[in-house]
């Protein structure tokens, strides 16, 4: 069976993750409860995708990588290679996400950012959504959902409050397979 694809991600009450200027204040200061369930998912997974803006905001904004026991891969376009914690990737993201899903292994977490995801979720590569939604309408930012999606219909797994913080779980599938 091909190992899924997890969006986990956080935004505001009105779609957003982050602000224009790629401020994200209004989310590190909601009041959670617990991780709001980020160690659970990220011990279900074993590989790590992002775009690489959000790769540079976790360089400038952390004191060391966060995911050093993940496989992580970096789309772009403008970098090549590899760092010790990260390869970068310029191929098609549908047949390179497709190929590692076949791949033997844990769940893959898409972290985002906004460009990235949105190739994924035009190509159906997210099986599950994990949204937590903070109590913030910013009026503007990165939207976590651009123009022209195919229509998806999901099923609600579990929704959960943590804090000031809801958070939605959706499948692809009923049954999650
Ligand atoms: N709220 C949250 O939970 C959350 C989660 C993740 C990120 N964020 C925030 O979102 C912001 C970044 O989002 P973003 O939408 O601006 O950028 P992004 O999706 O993180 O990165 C965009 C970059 O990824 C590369 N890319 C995109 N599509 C590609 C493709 N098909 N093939 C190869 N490379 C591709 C390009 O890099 P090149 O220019 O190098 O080609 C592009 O400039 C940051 O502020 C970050 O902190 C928030």
């Amino acid at each position: 069976m091909a190992r899924e694809v997890v969006l986990y991600i956080a935004a505001s009450l009105d779609g957003y993750i982050a602000r224009a200027d790629d401020n994200l204040d209004w989310l590190t200061e909601t009041e959670s409860e617990g991780d709001a369930g980020y160690a659970e998912m990220y011990q279900s997974i074993d590989t790590v995708l992002m775009g690489k803006r959000t790769y540079d905001w976790l360089l400038e904004h952390t004191d060391a990588f966060p995911y050093p026991d993940k496989k992580c891969y970096v789309f772009s376009t403008t970098e090549k290679g590899s760092t010790d914690h990260v390869e970068f990737v310029n191929e098609d993201v549908l047949a390179f996400t497709r190929k590692l899903k076949e791949e033997d292994g844990a769940k893959i977490w898409m972290v985002g950012g906004g460009g990235i995801l949105d190739a994924f979720i035009k190509h159906h590569l997210i099986d599950e959504y994990i949204i937590t939604v903070t109590p913030h309408i910013l009026g503007a930012g990165i939207p976590l959902f651009k123009a022209n999606n195919p229509e998806i219909h999901l099923f609600l797994k579990e929704s959960r409050r943590y804090g000031q913080f809801v958070q939605m779980h959706y499948l692809t599938t009923r049954d999650g397979n």
